[in-house]
């Protein structure tokens, strides 16, 4: 298969990661058969630097001609004092919206060499923690109209759903569901907001079309807590635009390894994009010292939801475990006093166990 993937490496570690996330692609690629073209472009506050903006027309445009987007990451204390529009973030608002990318999948899962590094007490996550956050992406008080009154006293930012932005990401969790545990629970504020009261109903009447799917709800107060109380219970949260968010950094921290959490953006047909959860921690960069693992399983995530490459996804994810298993960690995942090796070599022991 010939393959036609955009990078981003955007700012901070995001070069870093992404040269380990190509390299492994290259070496995927290659033991079986298939070819990688790639596209470097400029968003975030690389763009802003080069062309004062975070996101220019011909970047966007070069992403919609790809079959896929990796994204390293964006932003960094360089760019803070920028006005809200012209913030390195308004480069990943503007690849979502500007690339229907809605529905946003952002799994969690507790490794069991890596047990350990979670905040929670081993009696509340034995048996592993392994949920998928489906964040709708490109709706609601993100995307709503927002301003200030005349005499800047006051402010607004509007959260609107239509029933088909809603019936489409519930497909996708109800989807995705099938492949996990089959259970599904929507988080929403559906005591307070009317958005979330139609979530509920729409939601609803989608699951009719799955039953061997069970379904539940969940004010988003309550979710918070029972993610942490027993996280356990959650396979598929389905949830808008800003809960998910929260909720998924929520959900990372439970796993105690934010350098291992990949994220796919997606849409109806084959195209994606796909970046690590977190962020582009300025301090380290260019040091040799970022994980590169999250950044890794999210080119894997790539290759399964765009190209339908599932045993070539798994070739990638197994050589992640199996280097886990052999004790290779990065800085951010060793316990004290246990040795660690840097982004490129742990990348370098990844792509040795894919053979
Ligand atoms: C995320 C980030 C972004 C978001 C920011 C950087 C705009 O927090 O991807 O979760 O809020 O969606
Ligand atoms: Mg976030």
């Amino acid at each position: 298969m010939e393959m036609h993937i955009a990078l981003v490496p955007g700012d901070g570690i995001g070069p870093d990661i992404v040269r380990s996330a190509v390299r492994v692609l290259d070496r995927t690629a290659d033991r079986f058969g298939h070819s990688i073209s790639y596209r470097e472009i400029d968003a975030g506050g690389i763009s802003i630097d080069r062309y004062g903006r975070p996101l220019t027309e011909d970047a966007l445009e070069s992403a919609a001609e790809s079959d896929a987007v990796l994204l390293g990451a964006v932003g960094g204390p360089k760019w803070d004092h920028m006005p809200g529009s012209l913030r390195p973030e308004k480069a990943l608002l503007g690849l979502r919206s500007g690339l229907g990318l809605f529905c946003n999948l952002r799994p969690a899962r507790i490794y069991p060499e890596l047990a350990a590094a979670s905040p929670l007490k081993q009696s509340v996550i034995s048996g592993g923690v392994d949920l998928v956050v489906v964040r709708e992406l490109t709706g609601g008080i993100y995307f709503g109209e927002k301003g200030r009154s005349e005499d800047g006293g006051s402010a607004y930012d509007v959260m609107s759903y239509s029933k088909a932005e809603i019936e489409r990401i519930a497909r996708k969790a109800f989807e995705a569901a099938r492949l996990r545990r089959r259970r599904v629970t929507v988080v929403d504020k559906a005591n307070v907001l009317e958005t979330s009261r139609l979530w509920r109903e729409t939601v609803s009447a989608i699951a009719t079309s799955y039953s061997d799917v069970e379904l539940d709800f969940m004010y988003v107060d309550n979710a918070s807590m029972q993610l942490v109380r027993d996280p356990r219970h959650f396979d598929v949260l389905l949830t808008e635009n800003m809960f998910g968010d929260i909720l998924s950094d929520e959900a990372s921290m439970i796993t105690g390894s934010i350098g291992m959490l990949a994220s796919a953006s997606l849409r109806d047909d084959a195209f994606g994009m796909y970046e690590p959860i977190h962020g582009s921690a300025p301090d380290i960069a260019g040091r040799d010292l970022a994980n590169p693992i999250a950044t890794i399983l999210s080119a894997a995530m790539m290759l399964r939801y765009s190209f339908s490459l599932e045993k070539e996804a798994k070739a990638i994810e197994d050589a992640v475990e199996a280097a886990l298993a052999d004790g290779v960690r990065t800085k951010d995942i060793a316990s004290e006093g246990e040795e660690y090796v840097g982004t490129q070599a742990c990348c370098s022991e990844i792509i040795r166990r894919i053979g």
